[in-house]
């Protein structure tokens, strides 16, 4: 593994995401931010179109609702995640409306979530996903029907201004280094192992524009 150091050509909101524990917990999340959220992830891509992805959102138009989804997290999990003033849980509709099942039904449900996440950095949110929360417990206190499974719980909220009162188990672990896998463990050329070579860094043009121009 090694230290993460963005790539200096990285689209910004890329390299800029990070998944941060530090919510603001009195700063509720304008209700507008949070369905551009979804139209983020709606707009996400899925095998045969079939947008096998589910959102059940919990803020403070429902305390009730909001404080059982925090019931669900694992305790390691409620120890930052309680600041967050919204959590929303992600869903995979694994049996599609025919019957079958949807082997890629977890893939593109990542995809939107990704998109969600993204659109959240460019609001100046933080999101930290959660796998660590009891799904069988989601689907009895939420009502999720058969064929559809909890996958992760998503925390968000702005940044925490006022770092008082943070444990500082949880500081240190903020301040700790992103560890990544080396691109040549990860990416091979036409055959599995062979080397990728290494590129030359992007075109001028393109650094001086993260977004590529349209065609
Ligand atoms: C599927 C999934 C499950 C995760 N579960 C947890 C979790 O239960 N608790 C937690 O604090 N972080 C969780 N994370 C966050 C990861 O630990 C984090 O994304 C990873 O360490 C990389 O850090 P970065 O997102 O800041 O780059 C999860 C992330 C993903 C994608």
């Amino acid at each position: 593994m090694e230290t993460l150091q963005p790539h200096p050509d990285l689209h910004p909101l890329i390299a800029q995401r990070r998944s941060s524990r530090l919510m603001e917990p009195q700063r509720p999340v304008e209700p507008w931010k949070i369905q551009l959220l979804l139209e983020a992830a709606r707009s996400a891509p899925s095998s045969n179109n079939l947008q096998p992805w589910r959102y059940l959102i919990f803020d403070e138009r429902n305390p009730e609702a909001l404080q059982k989804a925090r019931e669900c997290l694992t305790p390691g999990n409620q120890k930052w995640a309680n600041c967050a003033p919204v959590l929303i849980l992600a869903v995979a509709e694994e049996i599609r409306p025919d019957g079958r099942h949807n082997p890629k039904a977890f893939h593109d449900l990542g995809t939107a979530n990704e998109n969600l996440i993204l659109q959240a950095i460019a609001l100046g949110l933080n999101v930290r996903p959660m796998g660590g929360f009891d799904a069988e417990k989601a689907c009895r206190m939420f009502n999720i029907p058969s064929g559809y499974t909890p996958v992760i719980m998503l925390a968000i909220g702005y940044p925490a201004k006022n770092l008082e009162g943070i444990s500082e188990d949880i500081l240190e672990k903020e301040r700790s280094p992103r560890l990544r896998l080396p691109l040549s463990s990860i990416a091979f050329l036409g055959i599995w192992e062979q080397p990728l070579p290494q590129s030359e860094m992007a075109p001028s043009s393109l650094r001086d524009s993260p977004t590529p121009p349209a065609p």
